[in-house]
């Protein structure tokens, strides 16, 4: 087998890269390791940037996103049960969509496979091979048989567990990692929204988010210890917690209804650095993590690969390698603002057991500052939209 690009990984970064390289003319083959049935089925983010509604609408796959994804101009903070709007149009002019990661995963394999574009599913064993070289290779097991694909480039978009980064000897990546001291506890419910907006809430009893997928549908999620089990938290604890945490007029309307999943995330910021390693380019969780408070991990994975994709595009028309060469350059910078975006989000929002009484007192002043301060929101609000995408040419 042979092809220009082999994408190791069908989360949205494979999945998107797959389809600009598509549109360019370029091939590729993602080789995954899961069914496209458990793919489809992974719930995670919610909250897409401007730009990344943009690349996708630009990719072909905004149809549905337009129709279904509903555009949200502000984000309430409550803070010990008050709510506080910050209005993202007011401050800065933009604005959020709020359209599932498993619904952007729907619409690009639908969109790759109904142009014959090609998904390994099930695909075990993955390991990479000569990207030190100019001959890389990937190998793999499919249906019992052992198979190799040759290509020009290998994409790592397998996230943070996957064979890619792992495969770099380790004298060439810097890794900066931090572990929270706690974990969320999300569930989907079938019960209609209390706010138009998602609420993030500060209060003693720890973080809690309330979002949404659609009018019909929420997504909640509080703030845990690592390493809980999910037995301990039967539904009626997690509604309990989150009208504790909510407080106010929010916590009495709360409309309940039944869970149609539950799932614990851990929380990290973690960067591996540089993201390209001789023909091996890795892209969104693969190379970079972060705590989920600010929405950024999967818009991030889409700022990557709309980077990787305009550099494979003027290799492949011109013969040009600066864009691929800067790759890892590009990526950072933003990569780093998404950093410090989330790091302070989760910091401000979070309650961190046992640490200095002195610390609590500066993150209650910081919240303080923030819900009385236009500077200080229209910070967050410039952030939360996302910062707009560099020009690398
Ligand atoms: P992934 O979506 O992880 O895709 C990687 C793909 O590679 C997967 O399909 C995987 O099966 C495949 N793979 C892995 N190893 C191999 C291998 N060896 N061989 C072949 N294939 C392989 N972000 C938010 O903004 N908000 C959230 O609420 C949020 N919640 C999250 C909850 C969890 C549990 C996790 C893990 C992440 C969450 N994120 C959240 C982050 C966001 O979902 C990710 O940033 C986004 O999925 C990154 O996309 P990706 O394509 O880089 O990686
Ligand atoms: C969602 C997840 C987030 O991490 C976030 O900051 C906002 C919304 C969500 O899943 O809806």
């Amino acid at each position: 087998m042979r092809t220009q690009v082999g994408i190791v990984g069908s989360g949205p970064a494979g999945l998107l890269l797959s389809q600009l390289l598509h549109l360019q003319g370029i091939e590729a083959v993602i080789l995954e390791r899961r069914s496209r049935h458990y793919v489809e089925g992974r719930i995670r983010a919610g909250v897409l940037e401007q730009g990344t509604v943009d690349v996708l609408s630009e990719a072909g796959v905004g149809e549905r996103m337009r129709c279904e994804g509903l555009v949200h101009e502000g984000i309430q903070l409550s803070v010990h049960g008050r709510l506080h709007r910050v209005d993202f149009k007011a401050l800065v002019g933009g604005a959020v969509t709020v359209y599932g990661q498993t619904e952007v995963t729907k619409d690009l394999i639908n969109a790759r496979l109904a142009a014959d574009g090609q998904i390994a599913f099930e695909a075990e064993d993955v390991t990479i091979h000569g990207f030190d070289g100019d001959q890389p290779r990937i190998r793999f097991r499919q249906d019992g048989r052992r198979r190799e694909l040759a290509c020009d480039f290998i994409a790592g978009c397998d996230g943070f567990h996957g064979v890619c980064r792992q495969s770099v000897p380790q004298a060439a990546l810097t890794i900066h990692e931090r572990v929270y001291p706690f974990a969320w506890l999300g569930m989907l419910v079938e019960a209609p929204p209390v706010s138009d907006e998602l609420i993030y809430a500060y209060h003693e009893r720890g973080f809690a988010l309330f979002s949404m997928r659609s009018p019909a549908r929420s997504r909640l999620y509080i703030q845990c210890t690592p390493d809980e089990d999910l037995d301990a938290w039967p539904d009626q604890r997690i509604w309990d917690e989150l009208r504790a945490r909510l407080g106010g007029e929010t916590a009495d309307a709360l409309p309940t209804g039944p869970s149609i999943e539950k799932s614990f995330a851990p929380m990290r910021s973690f960067v591996a650095e540089p993201m390209r390693f001789g023909r091996l380019f890795l892209a969104g969780d693969a190379a970079h993590i972060v705590p989920p408070t600010g929405a950024k991990g999967l818009n991030l994975a889409v700022a990557d690969v709309r980077v990787l994709a305009r550099g494979l595009a003027a290799f492949y028309t011109s013969g040009r390698t600066d864009l691929l060469e800067s790759y890892s350059a590009t990526c950072l910078r933003r990569v780093w603002k998404a950093q410090r975006f989330s790091w302070w989000m989760t910091s401000m929002l979070h309650r961190f057991p046992g640490r200095n009484p002195y610390d609590d007192r500066v993150q209650l002043a910081e919240l303080d500052y923030l819900v009385s301060s236009r500077a200080a929101q229209q910070a967050l609000a410039e952030n939360y939209v996302g910062l707009p995408f560099e020009a690398e040419e």
